[in-house]
């Protein structure tokens, strides 16, 4: 038995969470900042440091109220110490000491893309089948990984440029659509249809990376025209919008899901796991629906930044006897080591 608070302070959002033996989640709260940022259409590494630094006493505070739990009910103290931006990692980090040290309870430091793959887990009685291959698609992340068991993970590919959901942003903002740019392509790519055949990128036949800088960059030349040549004339309709974000998604998923396929190939997997915002999209979903192995993916609100995936995967780490002491670093980078 564990219950454990859980800090995610990794980039822009502020979490916190109470997590029951790795997955039963008593609470989850999440203070987005992308108010904060959008004006900027991507995150500002010191606003959104400083955001954390005032955000994450109410954000602990709030999980534990919504847990219904005193200190003395917890057993660790987990935190997202890698990989991320320095300034808002060092808050979490910073907090996640403090308290553990006060409180006298094991401090647990864990690898917030690591956590992606385990939030498939959170609130269900998903029971993976290993060896798995893991896809972590986020804002900041594109990589596919090989798990033997939820703490023997190696990275088997990740991506030479853009991450797929920077991707989904950027097109956004050619689009002159909202940020974060993700969900709004999504929904509008459901009502297009894929009329524009944008490049998928596999690089080499048995390459597992990925890169998503070309597409994005067809995709400016198909709205703006191509440098040096003729301008486009014709704005672009609403019909047109759809058909280029349906475009897009389609040749995103795509390569996507061929990726996954040589993984799973390659390492002869027994299941699939998703994770990361981008896992949320609704394409990639459905195209993964009658894949031949089962896949997992979170639930909608673990799919973007939270703590309770945080806490879930502490509890394993505790499980292993692998808790952390006050030494424990804030580091930019992933720790998972290559295949
Ligand atoms: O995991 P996350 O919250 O943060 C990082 O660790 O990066 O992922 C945020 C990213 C953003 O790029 C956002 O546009 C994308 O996930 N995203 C989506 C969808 N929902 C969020 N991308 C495509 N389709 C979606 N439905
Ligand atoms: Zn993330």
């Amino acid at each position: 038995m564990s219950t454990i608070l859980a800090i995610e302070s990794t980039c822009d959002e502020t979490a916190a969470a109470v997590v029951v033996n790795g997955v039963q989640v008593r609470s989850s709260v999440v203070a987005t900042q992308f108010e904060l940022h959008r004006k900027f259409r991507g995150v500002v590494p010191e606003i959104a440091s400083r955001a954390h630094i005032e955000r994450i006493l109410p954000v602990v505070t709030e999980s534990m109220q919504q847990a219904k739990i005193g200190f003395d009910a917890i057993d660790a103290v987990a935190v997202a110490h890698r990989p991320g931006l320095i300034g808002s990692l060092l808050v979490g980090v910073t907090f996640a000491k403090a308290l553990a040290w006060s409180i006298d309870r094991p401090l647990v430091g864990v690898d917030h893309v690591h956590a992606h793959l385990y939030s498939v887990v959170l609130d269900s009685d998903v029971q993976v089948q290993f060896p798995a291959v893991g896809l972590v698609v986020s804002g900041g992340h594109t990589a596919l990984y090989v798990l033997n068991s939820w703490l023997e993970v190696t990275l088997a590919g990740s991506t030479i440029d853009d991450a797929v959901g920077e991707a989904y942003d950027k097109v956004s903002a050619i689009l002159g659509l909202e940020f974060p740019g993700g969900p709004i392509v999504d929904r509008l790519a459901a009502q297009g249809r894929e009329t524009i055949a944008f490049p998928r990128s596999y690089l080499s036949r048995q390459s597992l990376d990925f890169s998503f800088s070309g597409l994005k960059t067809a995709v400016l030349y198909h709205v703006r025209g191509v440098p040096g040549k003729a301008k486009r004339e014709a704005p672009i309709d609403e019909q047109e919008l759809r058909d280029i974000c349906a475009s897009f998604q389609g040749a995103c998923v795509q390569t996507l899901v061929r990726k996954i396929e040589r993984a799973c190939e390659r390492f002869k997997a027994n299941s699939v796991i998703v994770g990361g915002g981008v896992s949320a999209n609704s394409g990639l979903r459905s195209a993964l629906v009658d894949f031949e192995l089962p896949v997992y993916f979170p639930k909608l609100n673990y799919c973007t930044d939270n703590a309770a995936m945080i806490g879930g995967l502490a509890h394993q780490h505790l499980s292993a006897g692998r808790v952390s002491d006050l030494a424990l670093e804030a580091i930019p980078q992933s720790g998972i080591p290559r295949v």
